[in-house]
């Protein structure tokens, strides 16, 4: 099996040649443009069902066909889509079942796209037939170098054929025992015990809503759909073009699927990024992409990812759509490479003349020539991008681990008490990765279940939910000599959201930890203590826990309310390993602080040797150090031994100017350079 990776930058994007098949010149035009550009791959026929089956069971792929080979014939290779993203009118209309039925219980009308049932058996098999179709017409192609299945699978459908599929997914899940689930839902609390699997709806404002583990299964069952249904899409493709390499494209940090438990699923994770550079912060909006970047990467245990979408400008679906300053594009692109991915592509090539995305930007706008800052900057960055071939397969080594899990996520949103305004967990996570992005550190972005080993660090921030084998996995982690951080609301649960007994942190993490967690406590936003840790006082904030030492040492201690005194940042020396525990929830100070604390003990290395300047971002893939202006100001970087610029071969050395928005690739210059 091919695993997609390839030996340059795959520079292109969404191409919907089917919406000017009627002005077929527009298609040589933009063979004539995408040349221009450096464009060496198109990804076609994501949206194409209606032209590709027009008719129930009556194909027509002439124009692929012809579109395909153009695109071949002058060197642009081609991602290939299945259409299931979106349906053709007669579908629904003929069979209404593969239409949506939202949480309301109303079935949706035809309209939009992603509209469609996950569980439909007609709906399946229409895609599984055009799927097939496509299999069967384009195997051998050598232009076809990818599948691209459907686009952004999303949201949920709660009709009947879905009920059914979940109650079915609950019986598996509790071994067909009613009583099972009732143990683990707790079902005494407010006379919940079911005496039969039919009695089981999916959560509804209007039905049930407070059973967090029934939530927690809803979710994983609509992960398990997804997951199903892109099985049944690829099936085919499997048997016909096993040599093709399969991926769809991830939402971000969208919730609404378990992206960490699909990813095993694909053969090239991707996912569609449009960072808001229009905030008014984009050293902070780089941070938040870059977690994401590493968040992908960490999918697949750090192999290359594509970054299946971004925009050449601007978007169409903010409330205002700001243009990005010139050269946003091109360093976008470059942080995308910078942290894993192989491939820059944009949605889309061409602006639609009508449709709800007309305003969206496109290399090609409706003015369709060469002569825009946009086309140009387009252009600049795919002849950058073929100079930087040897990126390609490059992969980034981490010593440090921050646990950040789907799964997780959904607990920490479900449970009600403590703070309830407050859980924001993917953004908890992140605090712990800034100090690390600012130190030039790589980070992995792993789920609960990862492999722990290898790691010289592991941070754990609001690990509230412990699935099976997760504190097994902590405890030998630690044994073997690993550095293990936890935080507040630490081991509390299990994957059913029950608490566990005799105690937080779960059994015997209580001795690994050497500490117990006895209340917490939830500051409204307005109230704010504080906590002291080395020479230093730092905010607590939200949540903290109050915990009894039971062995551990004390680096800190609360200094507000009737819990002054007692601990709050505490370090058990737990056979050959370190167990770490912060209690409570910080502004992102403290954070900095203790990692540079951890950072220098486990002899953490940065990719360079310097100090870096604020709103840098610096990234090592390979050999290759990405250094990256995301401020908008000049900034000096102090660079302290010889460096070879990557793209103009000069040597980089000293204090050297790097501009707003502007990037500098480099190596280390070695002795007979
Ligand atoms: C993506 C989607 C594309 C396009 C784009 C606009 O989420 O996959 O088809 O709609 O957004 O930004």
């Amino acid at each position: 099996m091919n695993n997609g990776s390839s030996s340059h930058i795959v520079y292109g994007g969404d191409y919907n040649p089917d919406q000017w098949i009627k002005t077929k010149e527009v298609w040589d035009e933009d063979i004539r443009l995408m040349k221009l550009a450096h464009i060496n791959s198109a990804t076609v026929g994501i949206f194409a069902w209606s032209l590709l089956e027009p008719q129930e069971g009556v194909f027509d792929f002439d124009w692929l066909d012809e579109i395909v080979e153009k695109l071949y014939d002058n060197g642009i290779s081609v991602i290939l889509a299945t259409p299931s993203g979106a349906r053709p009118p007669w579908l629904s209309e003929k069979y209404p079942e593969v239409l949506r039925v939202e949480e309301n219980g109303i079935r949706n009308e035809y309209g939009v796209r992603h509209n469609h049932c996950l569980t439909s058996p007609v709906y399946r098999e229409k895609v599984s037939i055009i799927n097939r179709k496509l299999a069967e017409h384009f195997k051998g192609n050598p232009a076809i170098k990818m599948w691209h299945i459907s686009n952004e699978y999303s949201g949920e459908c709660h009709c009947p054929l879905c009920q059914e599929a979940f109650r079915k997914w609950l019986k598996k899940e509790y071994h067909n025992d009613i009583n099972e689930l009732n143990d683990k839902w707790w079902g005494g609390f407010w006379s919940h015990n079911y005496t039969d699997f039919s009695q089981i709806n999916s959560p509804k404002s209007r039905g049930e809503n407070h059973v967090s583990a029934l939530k927690l299964c809803w979710k994983r069952f609509v992960t398990d759909s997804h997951i199903s249904f892109y099985e049944n899409e690829i099936a085919p493709l499997r048997e016909l073009t096993p040599d093709i390499p399969v991926t769809t494209n991830f939402m971000n940090m969208y919730d609404g699927i378990d992206y960490q438990k699909f990813a095993s699923h694909v053969d090239t994770v991707s996912w569609d990024n449009y960072p808001d550079w229009s905030n008014g912060n984009t050293a902070r909006t780089a941070i938040n992409t870059a977690f994401a970047h590493d968040v992908f990467r960490s999918t697949k245990g750090g192999k290359p990812f594509y970054m299946m979408e971004s925009t050449p400008s601007v978007v169409n679906w903010r409330q205002v759509n700001k243009i990005p300053s010139p050269g946003t594009q091109e360093i976008t692109s470059i942080q995308a490479l910078a942290y894993g991915s192989d491939s820059v592509q944009y949605f889309q090539w061409r602006k639609s003349r009508g449709g709800h995305e007309k305003y969206h930007g496109a290399v090609v706008g409706h003015d369709g020539t060469e002569n825009t800052r946009v086309f140009s900057e387009a252009a600049h960055t795919g002849e950058i991008l073929e100079k930087l071939s040897d990126v390609a397969g490059k992969q980034s080594e981490a010593e440090v681990a921050i646990i950040c899990d789907w799964e997780n996520k959904w607990a920490t949103d479900f449970f009600c008490g403590y703070n309830n305004n407050r859980r924001d967990y993917f953004d908890e996570c992140k605090k712990w990765y800034i100090p690390f992005y600012k130190a030039g550190i790589t980070v992995d972005i792993i789920p609960e279940d990862a492999d722990y080993s290898g790691y010289k660090v592991i941070i754990a921030p609001f690990l509230y939910m412990l699935k099976d084998q997760t504190e097994e996995r902590i405890t030998s982690y630690i044994k073997n000599g690993g550095c293990f951080v936890s935080t507040y609301l630490f081991g509390v649960t299990d994957k059913d959201d029950r608490c566990f007994l005799g105690g937080f942190p779960a059994n015997g993490l209580k001795d690994v930890f050497g500490i117990s967690v006895e209340e917490t406590d939830a500051l409204p936003d307005d109230l704010i203590y504080k906590a002291s840790f080395g020479d230093k006082f730092y905010d607590v904030r939200h949540i903290c826990d109050i915990i009894r030492p039971n062995g551990a040492q004390i680096l800190g201690e609360y200094k507000s309310d009737f819990y002054s005194g007692t601990p709050c940042v505490t370090f058990n020396k737990f056979d050959e390993g370190k167990a770490y525990c912060v209690a409570f929830r910080n502004e992102g100070d403290f954070a900095r602080d203790f990692c540079s604390m951890l950072i220098e003990s486990n002899r953490i290395k940065s990719a360079v040797n310097f100090n870096i300047p604020d709103g840098i971002g610096i990234r090592k893939r390979g050999d290759f150090i990405f250094v990256m202006n995301f401020s908008n100001e000049m900034k000096i970087i102090p660079f302290p031994i010889y460096y070879t610029d990557v793209i103009t071969g000069e040597l980089v050395f000293g204090k050297t100017r790097l501009e707003a928005n502007k990037y500098l690739i480099v190596k280390e210059k070695k002795e007979n350079e």
